[in-house]
């Protein structure tokens, strides 16, 4: 939830009332919750400083009220091109447009997220602020832009924006902190404050033939009162491995109890390394300071071009680096050039309505070989290796723009190939226990039947019970030719522009790189086809549709 933030009953309505200068709006559009993170402990301070905050996802917020406001402290990230948030769409959209209105009288400061290895860095951030300068608004504090270990800035710039408010808008003692969002805050625990979990079960699901290893993690949430939604995403911390650990203290020639600070913290060198530093993920910033460190030539024309570091970045781990171009560093330096390691988040695979204090995921190891040595991804091996009993630190990520109809009468289409299926089948769940009418149609994809049907009973039953109305199946290499789910989209397209005319939502979960495009681009073809519609023509249709959130996707 909106962790650990006051929370006083009550909507955006409050800062349209008298007195309503006096408010600060804080909004955030946040893609993983970072943003949401940063808002709310802003609004927290803001509070404890008397002020009346009025705190809320772009997503939820009202442009018209735009003209009202005369504080609006804006938080928010950037996704893969330079592209906004999807809770930030409408409002980047609106501040660019023709209907965007003068706004003279309002004072602002972005603080702008993203992440440096991206060619449009914090691109969505910029767009605010200079829409913003524009359209005749002041800014009260610079523009800030975050790389991914943004903890200092975001304080810093907290700091400076409270600092400028002061003249400018007063406080008193009767503080409100009115959060605009339709869910409620549902537990304190957060991405900082994380609950200690139990792990039930990490089960294989895909066959002892299989070209991968897709795992059923059951966690138990115990006495936490902890409660999610279907759609929502778990965030899990995990500790590297101790072979990968000891692996680099081997190719580094450091002693492992070699005493290291971390902030104002001392640890010794090992366990910096196991709990408090990124292994798994390299970032451009190692890969300038290891060039100039191990002074290869190679490794150096790598850091001097931005394409080649994103793909080296992309392709290796810190240990690949450290032992290609070989270095020698102090315990002190190379935790100086690692980053804090981050928890990964996971689409949640079952609904609380069937399993209540217990919450599910469906984990892809991530594994590559790179000359002859086997990496693993750092959150999926600890999730695969752990063992029953297992502690693991968990809190809830609220995921407002994947959610099921609220008519439980509207039928729904869901596309999840892969580890995508995983928030379809906490629908499923929750359809099946809510004993809705609406019809459910899921489309699945993976490489081959025999090894690779994920929770194949499950659907089969759903099936059998009715409450799954129709299942369309892409196993890719069962035969010659690839068949993936967008072949399918394609091939059932006349049922498919059905459901939409009758007013079913479509979801989306898994790859975005590839996968995510090619179904949109096959959801365009059908829409051209059977609605007899232009190209453009379509595009429109299924933005409709989105901004109507009835097309609605979670990729990663
Ligand atoms: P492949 O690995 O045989 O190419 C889940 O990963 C499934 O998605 C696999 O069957 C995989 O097939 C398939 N897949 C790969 N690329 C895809 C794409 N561009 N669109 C849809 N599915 C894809």
């Amino acid at each position: 939830g909106v962790a650990g933030a006051p929370q006083v009953g009550g909507s955006s309505e409050a800062s349209s009332q008298p007195g309503s200068e006096q408010t600060i709006s804080i909004l955030y559009g946040s893609q993983t919750g970072n943003g949401r993170g940063i808002a709310s402990e802003l609004a927290e301070k803001a509070q404890a400083q008397g002020y009346a905050v009025n705190l809320v996802s772009m997503g939820e917020y009202k442009t018209r009220q735009l003209k009202q406001e005369s504080l609006l402290l804006l938080v928010v990230s950037t996704h893969g091109e330079g592209e906004a948030p999807d809770d930030a769409i409408e409002l980047h959209k609106f501040l660019s447009s023709k209907r965007a209105p003068k706004l003279d009288n309002l004072n602002y400061s972005v603080l702008a997220l993203g992440d440096s290895s991206y060619e449009f860095f914090c691109q969505t951030g910029k767009d605010f602020e200079s829409r913003l300068n524009a359209l005749g608004a002041t800014a009260i504090a610079p523009l800030v832009e975050c790389d991914v270990d943004y903890e200092e800035q975001s304080l810093q710039w907290q700091a400076d924006v409270l600092e400028a408010v002061k003249p400018l808008v007063q406080s008193s003692s009767a503080s409100v902190v009115s959060i605009a969002s339709t869910q409620a805050v549902t537990s304190s625990f957060s991405k900082q404050k994380p609950y200690t979990a139990e792990l039930l079960v990490s089960q294989k699901l895909t066959g002892r033939d299989s070209d991968r290893d897709i795992r059923h993690v059951e966690i138990e949430l115990g006495e936490s009162g902890i409660q999610y939604q279907a759609g929502d995403a778990l965030g899990v911390w995990f500790t590297n491995s101790q072979a990968l650990v000891t692996e680099l203290l081997e190719t580094l020639a450091l002693n492992g109890d070699a005493q290291v600070t971390i902030g104002k913290e001392t640890l010794t060198l090992r366990d910096a390394l196991t709990n408090n530093k990124e292994l798994t993920q390299l970032y451009p910033g190692l890969v300038t300071g290891w060039a100039e460190l191990s002074k290869s030539g190679e490794l150096q024309a790598i850091s001097a071009d931005k394409a080649l570091t994103r793909e080296y970045v992309n392709n290796n781990q810190v240990a690949d680096l450290v032992r290609r171009y070989p270095a020698s560093v102090t315990a002190e330096q190379f935790v100086g050039l690692l980053r804090s390691i981050t928890p990964r988040l996971y689409s949640i695979a079952s609904s609380q309505a069937e399993v209540e204090s217990e919450v599910h995921l469906t984990v892809a190891l991530v594994e590559d070989e790179r000359d002859g040595v086997t990496r693993f991804g750092g959150a999926s091996q600890f999730l695969a290796s752990a063992e029953e009993g297992q502690e693991v630190q968990v809190y809830v990520e609220p995921n407002h723009h994947f959610r099921l109809p609220e008519n439980p009468d509207t039928s729904v289409i869901m596309v999840g190939p892969g580890t995508g299926v995983a928030p379809f089948r906490a629908f499923m769940q929750e359809r099946a226990a809510q004993g809705v009418e609406g019809k459910t149609w899921l489309f699945f994809g993976n490489p081959h039947f025999e090894q690779d049907f994920l929770y194949q009973t499950e659907w089969q039953q759903y099936l059998q019970s009715g409450e799954l109305s129709r299942i369309d199946l892409a196993f890719s290499r069962d035969q010659q030719h690839k068949i993936y789910v967008q072949h399918k989209i394609v091939e059932q397209g006349e049922a498919l522009w059905q459901w939409l005319e009758s007013g079913a939502h479509f979801y989306l979960c898994g790859d975005a790189e590839r996968m995510a495009k090619d179904v949109h681009q096959a959801l365009l073809d059908v829409v051209v086809k059977y609605g007899n519609k232009t190209e453009q023509q379509a595009a429109e249709y299924l933005e409709e549709l989105r901004a109507a959130k009835r097309y609605q996707k979670d990729v990663y």
